[in-house]
């Protein structure tokens, strides 16, 4: 009976994502997994900011030091905070039972949430935390609504508010302006986030570039092989395209005497 039960929650798990994204406009990110800075940088901000709630423990600390290049002690030094060893899973120590009282939702682990969500979805989200007094953590976010976790990136991005504000038209991808002047077309949209300036540590580009290491690391953890596939993959055509020409040459020698 709980296996069909998992396994019907499985099967409906592409149709409640759904079902949150409708209506958002998610932003879309061009990540690259092979990009080792990138991948560092993330999995820094997921070590510090995420991992107080969040495991990720289908990956060991091991593994994701030598898939992303970094040594062993400074692994330990600088990303791992529970007292675990370097082989050790990527747990953490809240226990889910607390955190379902303290957020109303315990934290879902995220090694693999990249391929539930996607990674537009994962980039999005993460940017569109806005302040809300009526919830109980002070915020709000459009594409996850009444959302129950803090908005722990607000340090850095800033203080992110939710209102009507003029916004450039675009038409057909493009940005529209005025062909006598040069200025931009806008109009009033509404339900638009703005981040109030100078209140977070980073520009609104650093922040966006952050998030999407971020999600450079989250995509990563869902699928550590994949650079793997690609590697192999090359070597599989290389080898293919290298067999193909004795295939032919066997297929002339045992066809020339048939007319
Ligand atoms: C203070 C605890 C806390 C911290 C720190 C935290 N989260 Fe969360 N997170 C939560 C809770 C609680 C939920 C469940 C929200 C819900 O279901 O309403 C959640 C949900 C999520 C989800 C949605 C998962 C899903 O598919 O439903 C993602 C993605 C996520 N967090 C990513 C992150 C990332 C990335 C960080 C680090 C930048 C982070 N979180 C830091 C508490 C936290």
């Amino acid at each position: 009976m709980k296996k069909l039960f998992a396994v019907l929650m499985l099967a409906m798990m592409p149709v409640l994502s759904f079902a949150s994204e409708q209506g958002v406009q998610l932003d879309k990110v061009d990540i690259d997994v092979s990009d080792k800075a990138a991948l560092q940088d993330g999995a820094r901000t997921f070590a510090n900011y995420c991992m107080g709630c969040h495991s990720a423990k289908f990956q060991r600390y091991e593994r994701v030091a030598d898939d992303l290049g970094i040594p062993h002690d400074v692994m330990l030094k600088n990303l791992v905070f529970t007292g675990a060893k370097i082989g050790d899973h990527m747990n953490i120590g809240m226990q889910p039972e607390d955190a379902k009282a303290w957020f109303g939702a315990a934290p879902p682990d995220l090694t693999l949430v990249a391929r539930v969500r996607g990674t537009d979805w994962l980039y999005s989200y993460l940017r569109s935390f806005y302040e809300d007094p009526s919830r109980p953590w002070g915020v709000n976010n459009t594409v996850f609504p009444n959302v129950g976790m803090p908005n722990v990136l607000a340090p850095l991005q800033g203080r992110q508010v939710i209102g009507c504000k003029q916004v450039q038209i675009v038409e057909d991808g493009k940005k529209q302006y005025d062909p006598l002047t040069g200025t931009p077309l806008t109009h009033e949209a509404c339900d638009q986030l703005t981040v109030l300036p100078k209140t977070g540590t980073l520009t609104e580009e650093q922040f966006d570039e952050k998030i999407k290491n971020l999600v450079t690391f989250l995509a990563y953890s869902a699928n550590p092989v994949k650079l793997e596939h690609q590697r192999i993959g090359t070597y599989v055509l290389l080898y293919l395209a290298f067999f193909f020409v004795f295939a032919y040459l066997l297929k002339r020698e045992y066809w020339k005497d048939v007319h």
